[in-house]
């Protein structure tokens, strides 16, 4: 069985898969991560990245996706993998930086790296029951998933949520005028990039169920979704 979780930055789509995920007994895929780990290599190649991409650098990311095997690990006494490996290098920490965060939009628009990453994510659903998060999960990778939910927020309670996110990481527990305009201005721009690049690009399948979670906790929202899941189970 295939769940996929698809939505825009900052929309609670990583927690919630992990806890229906736990909930359900089933595998997890981040797969913004797999994106992230191939444009990872890109910068630690000096790929030049900048906007149109050359052909050279087209073909040197591609070269990446397609060669280089991601794999996902786990840290002790963790149920889900947490720990994502390129060519057996532990690279975890560094797909979280700003300079990731920036070099992976030009990578992922690439419709050469996406063809080569969706079928690796194809032989990784298929292995096992699976959560899978996203953002063409439901439209491209699975499209016959059993469920499809596509999580969104405002972009202001996205950026809250992140930037309280971000302050937590270093033992604070709120943010600045300053540290919020930032989050709310690259969340503004992923969201531009990510829905209007030409292949894949975000947005709910037809029959994704649209959870608005603005307003909602956590909890309920992971609730709402391992309810319907079972009611799929037993039909
Ligand atoms: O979910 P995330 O922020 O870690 O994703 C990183 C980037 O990868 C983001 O810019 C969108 C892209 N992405 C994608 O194009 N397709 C996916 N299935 C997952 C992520």
């Amino acid at each position: 069985m295939i769940i996929a979780i698809d939505g825009p930055a900052g929309s609670g789509k990583s927690t919630v898969a992990k806890l229906v995920a736990r909930e359900l007994g089933f595998g997890y895929l981040d797969t913004g991560a797999m994106y992230r780990a191939v444009a990872q290599r890109a910068i630690e190649d000096k790929i030049d990245l900048s906007e149109p991409l050359s052909e050279a650098s087209q073909a040197a990311i591609r070269y990446i996706a397609k060669t280089e095997t991601i794999e996902f690990g786990f840290t002790d006494g963790e149920p889900l993998p947490s720990v994502v490996m390129i060519s057996n290098k532990d690279v975890t920490k560094q797909i979280r930086t700003p300079e990731v965060d920036k070099a992976v939009s030009p990578v992922s628009a690439d419709p050469g790296v996406r063809e080569a990453l969706t079928e690796q994510q194809r032989v990784i659903g298929y292995s096992r029951d699976t959560v899978m998060e996203g953002r063409d999960i439901g439209t491209v990778v699975f499209p016959d998933a059993d469920c499809k939910v596509f999580l969104t927020a405002s972009a202001e309670e996205r950026a809250r949520r992140r930037s309280l996110q971000n302050a937590a990481k270093v033992g604070r527990d709120s943010v600045t005028e300053e540290e919020y305009a930032a989050v709310l201005a690259d969340i503004q721009r992923r969201d531009a990039y990510d829905s209007s690049r030409e292949h894949a690009p975000l947005a709910a399948a037809a029959d994704a169920w649209e959870l608005d979670s603005t307003d909602m906790s956590i909890e309920d929202v992971v609730g709402a979704i391992v309810e319907r899941v079972k009611q799929k189970q037993q039909a």
